[in-house]
């Protein structure tokens, strides 16, 4: 009962409370927890005035590992158990997808190189049985992209192939790209090649085979003192130069916030943390840092939102593009403003 300036009155039962937190820029600045995140989650955990557990999951546009290892992860940095059930990454998504590209050879773009298979194993974890990556392609033909070169590191984890006579039927963004130059090129000449093949380009009448996208955040905050470029800018310049040199316009799906079918997912989520049945519409706070994703996100879906000042948004750049119900300084006070407005 740490808070004894309000006293609380019985929450509405119809409408049960939970949260859903973004990670960077609100829990996490770069590897560092922040306090205020610790605290946060100690009031939801149940030092609170009704002595009450909240129930909260977490989604993020970041990714990389399994839904699995982040919530171990997420565990050890909060020092609480953290199941894989409460986690949203940018990529979780993509699952929507096996049905369409589970067994068909898909590109995958991105993710952490290291450990060395780490990635495909995520997407193969997923259901996508038949993926390859651009170092795959790259130690196929060094000529393809001459400015770098496949890491020594990475050759025990290729998948060699004939990338001539392999025919992707999807490129699927898994997550930031560490090479934008050659990744750029292999997603123009998979989509510019008439079979999804690499080495020849057609004269782009062709359908456009299927690309996405995990997310399309432009900017993100980690612990460098200004926001870095997301996923969202890699969108944009790979965009910019299939336009440019196919002359067409660029198809493509983007998943994550603050697109609606991931909140769709993280509704589901909540309802089982809830343990709530189907027709019950819970009261469900967003506490985020980027307006354009979170922020714009939770109100369309009609939740709650609370605008941190720890991130990507900061006050010198005018009011925020999407209205949060509230905006203040950190996460703390955004979990202690929204239960004083509940209960
Ligand atoms: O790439 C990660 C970043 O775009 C955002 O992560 O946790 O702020 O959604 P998060
Ligand atoms: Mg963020």
């Amino acid at each position: 009962r740490s808070d004894p300036t309000h006293p609380a009155s019985e929450p509405d039962a119809s409408r049960p409370l939970a949260f859903a937190f973004d990670i960077d820029g609100v829990l996490k600045a770069g590897n560092t927890v922040l306090d205020a995140a610790r605290r946060a989650l100690a009031i939801l955990e149940g030092n609170n005035p009704l002595g009450r557990r909240v129930p909260y999951i977490f989604i993020t546009n970041g990714g990389g590992p399994s839904e699995v290892d982040r919530a171990k992860n997420l565990s050890k940095n909060f020092g609480l158990e953290v199941k894989p059930d409460q986690v949203i990454q940018a990529h979780t998504v993509l699952q929507s997808l096996t049905k369409r590209f589970g067994n068909k050879p898909v590109l995958m773009i991105g993710g952490p190189d290291y450990p060395p298979g780490a990635s495909r194993t995520v997407m193969n974890g997923y259901g996508f049985e038949d993926v390859y990556t651009a170092h795959d392609v790259h130690a196929w033909a060094p000529s393809s992209w001459p400015f770098s070169r496949v890491p020594e590191a990475q050759k025990a984890a290729l998948r060699h192939a004939d990338f001539s006579k392999v025919k992707f039927s999807a490129v699927l963004v898994f997550h930031d790209s560490r090479d934008w130059g050659r990744d750029i090129q292999y997603i123009c000449d998979v989509l510019r090649s008439p079979a999804g093949t690499f080495g020849v380009v057609g004269d782009d009448t062709h359908p456009q085979p299927f690309l996405a996208f995990t997310h399309a955040d432009l900017l993100w905050g980690n612990d460098f003192s200004a926001a870095r470029f997301g996923q969202g800018a890699f969108q944009t310049a790979v965009r910019a130069v299939y336009e440019e040199t196919s002359g067409r316009k660029l198809e493509a799906t983007t998943f994550g916030k603050p697109q609606q079918l991931t909140y769709e997912y993280a509704n589901e989520l909540v309802k089982n943390q809830l343990s709530v049945a189907d027709d019950v519409r819970p009261s469900v706070w967003m506490v985020g840092d980027n307006p354009a994703s979170d922020i714009a996100g939770a109100n369309n879906f009609g939740w709650k939102s609370a605008l941190v000042r720890t991130g990507v948004y900061r006050d010198a750049a005018g009011p925020p593009a999407h209205k949060p119900t509230v905006l203040v300084d950190d996460v703390e006070v955004a979990v202690r403003t929204a239960l004083k407005r509940e209960w």
